[in-house]
């Protein structure tokens, strides 16, 4: 049966996952709500905001929709695949429960989680402004640097690492006097990791899983890992040092007490499990659970899949993932992300964007993060613009390919990272 499909979400990732399930065969119609001028390219866009469910349920209606899949965190944590299977008991929801999606929404039930289900975590204790005194005398017992998260979602800005003890307790109160809002009115404070990270993707029904492309992503904004945080400047896959034997650990001491661990729980989750690790040593440790995809990690590992990706989200949905078998390229893949000049913090919008296809005659993935159309000129929208991606036999190919891309594409105080892989040089 040819699937009706809506992709819920206006970035990057989406235009990334949108971009993998329109080769598939078993794909009628692809619609994305909202989507952006680059999924437009391939899918149907639906003006509204993921975040408006009563939307969504009309978008479902109107369009006969067999499947959604969530990309960002927001609306799962906030029940829309509760809300959607509520409304229509058939249609296949791609993205856990609001239970499932407390792995990612809350810093304390992702540490609970771990620790009830001995997976590899930093030790950690969460506090609230009420034990601010406990907190301070739990720093003390630490050695620096310390780390200290917001509880709750907080747009990739809730953690902050800090050097000194003094530092540290004034970042508390600052936190639980609303700092990152609600986020921090509770903080969990863990033991720092010293590693190398890797993003693992798996895709699983609840009880069977597959496993994804592994990625790295580049937080930080300037070369040589400098600078703000940001959302992601650039992704690479495979990872080098993520061998087999890591990967063997990460499915063992990771994967499978994870889903076991949901099942055991009583939670319901058919979607994407996003693990954050660090590697220490050569033993992975989860540093963060996601419920999603990564942006821009799903740039790089969407154009590694050689399988057919519908018919696994299909599996996962119908809880019929353990027949499926993934096939994984055996090539590489790097995205450098262009960002509008100022971000992470204050930038301009609109400005005109020129050279996407020149960049496409290279044979470059052009995935839209932050555009929007403008007549018939497509322009900035965002602080993050667009992920670049190309493939290659190797790293380094594909790195150079994509830095070819990048070179096409301009606008107005244009900026991307000219440092994407070097730091891997040495494990290759
Ligand atoms: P998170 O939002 O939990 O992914 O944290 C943001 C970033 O902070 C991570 O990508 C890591 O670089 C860093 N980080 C978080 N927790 C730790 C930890 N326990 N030790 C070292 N670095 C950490
Ligand atoms: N690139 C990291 C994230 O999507 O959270």
């Amino acid at each position: 049966m040819a699937l009706n499909v809506l992709v819920l979400g206006s970035g990057g990732r989406e235009h990334a996952l949108a971009w993998k399930i329109s080769q598939s065969d078993s794909l009628a119609n692809l619609y994305c709500l909202p989507g952006n001028p680059g999924t437009a390219a391939i899918a149907t866009n639906i003006k509204a905001s993921a975040g408006d469910f009563e939307a969504v349920a009309a978008a479902v209606k109107a369009n006969a929709i067999d499947m959604v899949v969530v990309g960002p965190e927001d609306p799962l944590v906030n029940g829309i695949a509760d809300f959607l299977k509520e409304r229509f008991p058939k249609l296949m929801v791609v993205g856990p429960c609001r239970k499932g999606a407390m792995l990612e929404g809350s810093k304390e039930f992702a540490k609970d989680f771990m620790s009830r289900h001995s997976i590899p975590t930093a030790a950690y204790r969460a506090f609230t402004g009420e034990t601010l005194p406990q907190a301070k005398a739990f720093l003390k017992t630490l050695q620096p640097p310390y780390v200290l998260k917001a509880d709750g979602l907080a747009a990739g800005k809730g953690v902050v690492i800090l050097e000194d003890y003094d530092a540290a307790c004034k970042e508390l109160e600052e936190m639980f006097s609303g700092k990152f809002g609600a986020a921090s009115s509770k903080v969990v404070i863990e033991q720092f990791l010293s590693g190398i990270e890797v993003s693992v993707f798996v895709l699983t029904d609840g009880r069977d899983y597959l496993i994804l492309p592994e990625a790295k992503d580049y937080k930080r904004i300037g070369d040589g890992d400098t600078g703000l945080n940001t959302g992601g400047m650039g992704a690479v896959s495979p990872v080098p040092f993520a061998d087999a034997e890591f990967m063997k650990k990460v499915e063992e001491r990771i994967v499978k007490p994870t889903i076991a661990g949901l099942a055991a729980d009583g939670i319901d989750y058919k979607g994407f499990i996003f693990l954050g690790l660090m590697n220490c040593g050569g033993d992975p440790y989860v540093i963060e659970y996601n419920v999603r995809m990564g942006d821009p990690e799903t740039e790089s590992v969407m154009t590694r899949i050689g399988s057919d990706l519908l018919c696994h989200l299909a599996a996962a949905a119908k809880e019929e993932l353990g027949k499926e078998r993934i096939t994984i390229k055996n090539d590489a893949a790097v995205t450098v992300v262009v960002v509008s000049g100022g971000y992470p913090g204050h930038y301009p919008k609109g400005y005109p964007i020129s050279g996407l296809d020149d960049a496409a005659l290279l044979g470059v993935n052009l995935f839209h993060m932050g555009t929007s159309a403008a007549g018939d000129q497509v322009v900035t929208s965002g602080g993050r613009v667009l992920a670049v991606t190309a493939n290659g036999a190797d790293m380094n190919a594909a790195a150079r390919k994509a830095y070819e891309g990048v070179a096409k594409v301009a606008f107005q105080d244009c900026y991307h990272r000219s440092d994407i892989t070097k730091d891997l040089q040495k494990y290759i």
